[in-house]
């Protein structure tokens, strides 16, 4: 049975991102989700837990996976498997951008989005290497068509007709640096590359990585803002793997089963800034004070411990490529009609006081469609505290990016 099948969520929103809505129905139970069309016909394999049925074999590379890819050649193999060629009927339809896909996140991310059959074109943007890893990864025999762009020149091309744009573009964190001292490279990066998406694909869903993103989602907006062009439903920064991360280590130390667990993360992403609400982890499981500071730490310093065991070679790469393709599936089955997405993101928001804060969110075709606002409730004491601890350093991220977009004006 899925963690969260008979969860009941109360929604909030952001007075920009809609009307509020008092409640969502109970989700269905997972073997009802399972055997229904849309879950089937959507189903790739990379599905947060709030939606995956756990009776089913649902690994990445699963069967339900392989299954999904046979299912977009349905017409090729008609007689290979009947079942699931009644319901998934993917459709290869969306147009994915990477910008930084020659990098360490970039070169993995590229490898699990070409797996997705939802995708019919993968474009590469880098400013350099990025042809070698289009050619390679276009002998892959899965749907999408892979096409690679090289440097300034070719951004605006590699942005064209869009629908979903992710940018791990940057420097990683190095042992010693905090995510603050990446800022400026990384700010100016994110700043110059959100120019060309706001003019070349104001309407795709923008998926940032790149660090610091407590600071670097504020920048994207205020650079959207100046160009007219921004909607905070579409505005997202990646936080997923906070919630892998945090998954994980609690079916770890509970002995659940993984696929079973999970936990919602919110806050920012940064440090202290990482707040995993252990109070609401399903499946329901009680922790010792000691098991809750220790997971809470742990959970908010598992970046600096990829960091020290890579020595010097970077920082999360595969995990956090994995994290993203997990939120580019979820994002994509949202554009194609699947009604029932949530995924923990970093967003505008007033759920609390800062202008941006990480929550679960709903996502539907015009992107975040309400934000589970029910998950700050009832909160432990623990958490309280901890909540309040973040804003003062949230809030000063958030600031300085706000201050960094303004210092230039955008070219009209
Ligand atoms: N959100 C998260 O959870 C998370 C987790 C890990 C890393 N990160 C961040 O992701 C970013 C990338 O990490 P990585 O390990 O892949 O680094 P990397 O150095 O291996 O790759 C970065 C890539 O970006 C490219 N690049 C640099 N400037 C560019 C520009 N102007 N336009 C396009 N591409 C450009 C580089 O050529 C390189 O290929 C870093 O900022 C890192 O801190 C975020």
């Amino acid at each position: 049975m899925a963690a969260t099948s008979t969860a009941t969520f109360s929604i909030g929103t952001t007075a920009s991102l809609g009307p509020k809505m008092s409640s969502l129905p109970q989700s269905k139970p997972s073997a009802l989700r399972f055997n229904s069309q849309s879950s089937l016909r959507s189903f790739s394999g990379l599905k947060a837990a709030t939606s995956v049925n756990c009776e089913s074999e649902s690994s990445f590379l699963g069967k339900e996976s392989s299954a999904a890819l046979r299912g977009s050649f349905a017409l090729k193999a008609q007689k290979a498997d009947q079942r699931f060629q009644y319901h998934l009927q993917p459709q290869a339809s969306y147009k994915v951008a990477i910008l930084g896909a020659a990098g360490g996140i970039g070169q993995p991310l590229a490898l699990l989005i070409k797996m997705s059959p939802l995708v019919s074109a993968l474009h590469l943007y880098d400013v350099a290497n990025v042809k070698g890893v289009a050619a390679d990864l276009s002998h892959c025999n899965t749907p999408s068509q892979v096409l690679d762009f090289t440097g300034n020149s070719e951004l605006a091309n590699s942005l064209k007709g869009v629908n979903l744009v992710v940018i791990p573009a940057g420097v990683p964190r190095k042992p010693g640096m905090t995510r603050d001292d990446l800022f400026n490279i990384n700010a100016g990066i994110v700043k110059n590359l959100i120019k060309a998406v706001a003019d070349n694909c104001p309407d795709a869903f923008i998926h940032i990585i790149s660090n610091p993103v407590n600071s670097t989602v504020p920048i994207a907006a205020e650079i959207l803002k100046q160009k007219g062009v921004y909607d905070p439903k579409k505005l997202f920064g990646v936080t997923t793997l906070d919630v892998v991360r945090a998954n994980t280590f609690v079916a770890q130390k509970k002995n659940l089963k993984l696929i079973d667990v999970d936990v919602p993360v919110v806050g920012g992403h940064a440090g202290i800034t990482i707040l995993p609400l252990l109070s609401k982890t399903k499946p329901a499981v009680s922790f010792t004070d000691e098991e809750i500071q220790q997971l809470t730490v742990r959970i908010q310093n598992a970046g600096t411990e990829v960091v020290e065991a890579k020595a010097g070679a970077g920082s999360a790469t595969l995990s956090m490529a994995y994290a993203a393709a997990r939120f580019v599936e979820s994002s994509l089955r949202a554009l194609d009609g699947d009604g029932d997405v949530y995924e923990c993101t970093y967003i505008q928001s007033d759920v609390t006081d800062l202008p941006f804060f990480a929550s679960r969110v709903k996502i539907g075709r015009k992107g975040v469609e309400a934000i589970i606002s029910s998950d700050l409730q009832g909160l432990t004491e623990y958490e309280q505290k901890a909540l309040e601890a973040l804003k003062p350093e949230l809030k000063a991220s958030i600031e300085k990016g706000i201050a960094f977009a303004h210092k230039q004006t955008v070219a009209a």
